[in-house]
């Protein structure tokens, strides 16, 4: 080991090669304050440098765990302290901003917060929108294909990339920064590694879509006592507003209520008695109408009997209030020991049915005293669920698994929206993917990492 070691002090500089104590202040992830586990973090400064730390590891089938932000869900960088870490924190700028082509050079370790606040200061807009964007990185968000808070009108990360520069497992740099909306010359080779986990490649910079800086915003907080009423609320703004609607966030009742309630620091902004609650903002390019025109669509949908009751944010301070009620979702694990968490995909017409027999077969297994908070992307399609029970224990993991997933196959659903697999679902793939899918998946797996370097052992093992 201490060849692998000098050899990469050779490459990023001995102050590069982290170890020891300096490694175990690091914290595993958001979620998880452990120490991290590793040989080594290595911290290469350009692409060069990780092209030269992939083929020394390809070369002695020495396994590499790209570290991004650390806020992933699925443990998609778990390491072992036999692992090499490999941080792009110091390969994070934004390189280029190209207004009239509306397009952003990125290295992967910037955080996603940057590369918003680099659209804006050209007067465009990246869209990608979640919770962790300070902490997130860019690169991560790609190896995940992160979606997020404004996907019903901008897409996931996967429709926001047109380039990427990856470094192959055996130390080859595959250049397609890309900057065009169409290029058809043969495979679109990136879409490859994203959403890939980090298992097939290491992105070390994006040409991201960038898209003109909305004029003006409008958030509203609507409350509505039927599932009916969400999804004709969904249909017809998304009509009456004519493309504007960016974000469509459902809570059911307990999430409103745990985000809402001390110690969560947020107050409710409506009642806590309403059994669903929507979170809707427009994105408008028109600052004398666009304020006129949501109030109308609202009033419209009021009178149609969509939502009982709803509040507009009249201010920017207002508008966070309202988000943080919904973004709040730390308040699952800050306030109950061992949660369960899951991040589904099924048909919007299903939804009741799915949270009601989801519901009854966790009070069956774990008790009456369980709670399950529901939330999500419905205008995507996604929900999330999180569930903690007085005596639910880290073993019960496959029972409640079993219980939230059962119910997809048959909607066609999927047993992970946006999170990805990491190794939290990965034993749960089959229910989402054919095995010919997942064959496919170890084909390519093979082709292009074939020491199985490349975070080993993550979405899916290779026998099986
Ligand atoms: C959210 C994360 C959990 O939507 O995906 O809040
Ligand atoms: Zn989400």
């Amino acid at each position: 080991m201490p060849d692998l070691l000098s050899d990469l002090s050779a490459i990023v500089g001995p102050d590069h090669v982290i170890t020891g104590a300096d490694l175990a202040a690091r914290a595993t992830s958001w979620s998880d304050p452990a120490p991290l586990q590793g040989l080594a973090l290595v911290r290469p400064q350009h692409t060069g440098e990780v092209a030269a730390v992939l083929a020394r590891c390809h070369a002695t089938h020495q396994p590499v765990i790209t570290y991004g932000g650390g806020t992933n869900l699925v443990r998609a960088t778990a390491s072992t302290g036999a692992d090499l870490l490999l941080s792009l924190e110091r390969m994070a700028a934004v390189t280029a901003v190209d207004a009239a082509n509306r397009t952003l050079t990125v290295q992967a370790g910037a955080p996603l917060q940057r590369v918003q606040e680099a659209a804006s200061a050209h007067d465009l807009f990246f869209p990608l929108d979640l919770a962790a964007r300070g902490t997130a990185t860019i690169g991560g968000c790609i190896a995940m294909n992160a979606g997020g808070v404004r996907v019903l009108r901008y897409g996931v990360m996967r429709d926001l990339v047109l380039g990427l520069e990856t470094v192959l497992a055996d130390g080859t740099v595959l250049t397609s920064l890309n900057q065009m909306l169409k290029n058809n010359a043969g495979y679109d080779l990136k879409q490859l590694f994203i959403g890939s986990e980090g298992t097939l490649g290491v992105v070390t910079q994006a040409v991201l879509r960038l898209f003109p800086a909305p004029r003006t915003r409008s958030t509203a907080l609507l409350a509505a006592t039927a599932f009916d009423q969400v999804v004709a609320l969904l249909t017809q703004l998304q009509r009456d507003l004519g493309g504007a609607l960016a974000s469509f966030e459902v809570m059911w009742n307990d999430y409103y209520r745990l985000t809402t309630t001390p110690p969560a620091p947020a107050r409710p902004p409506l009642g806590q008695g309403f059994a669903y609650y929507v979170l809707v903002e427009t994105l408008g390019g028109d600052e004398e109408s666009d304020e006129g025109r949501f109030a109308h669509v609202l009033e419209r949908a009021a009178d149609a009997g969509l939502f009982a009751d709803g509040v507009v944010a009249a201010s920017a301070a207002q508008r966070d209030e309202l988000w943080r009620v919904r973004e709040d979702s730390e308040q699952i694990e800050r306030q109950h020991h061992l949660t369960f968490g899951y991040d589904v995909s099924l048909p919007i017409a299903a939804m009741e049915g799915y949270v009601a027999a989801v519901r009854g077969g966790l009070a069956t297994a774990f008790g009456p005293a369980v709670r399950c908070w529901v939330y999500g992307h419905l205008g995507d399609g996604n929900l999330h669920v999180n569930l903690w029970a007085p005596a639910l224990q880290p073993e019960d993991a496959a029972r409640a698994a079993a219980i939230v997933y059962a119910p997809l196959p048959t909607l066609h659903g999927s047993i992970s929206a946006e999170h990805g697999i990491g190794l939290e679902k990965k034993d749960y793939l089959a229910l989402s993917r054919t095995p010919a899918e997942i064959a496919t998946m170890r084909l390519l797996k093979r082709a292009l990492d074939p020491h199985a370097v490349l975070n080993p052992g993550k979405v899916f093992g290779m026998h099986g």
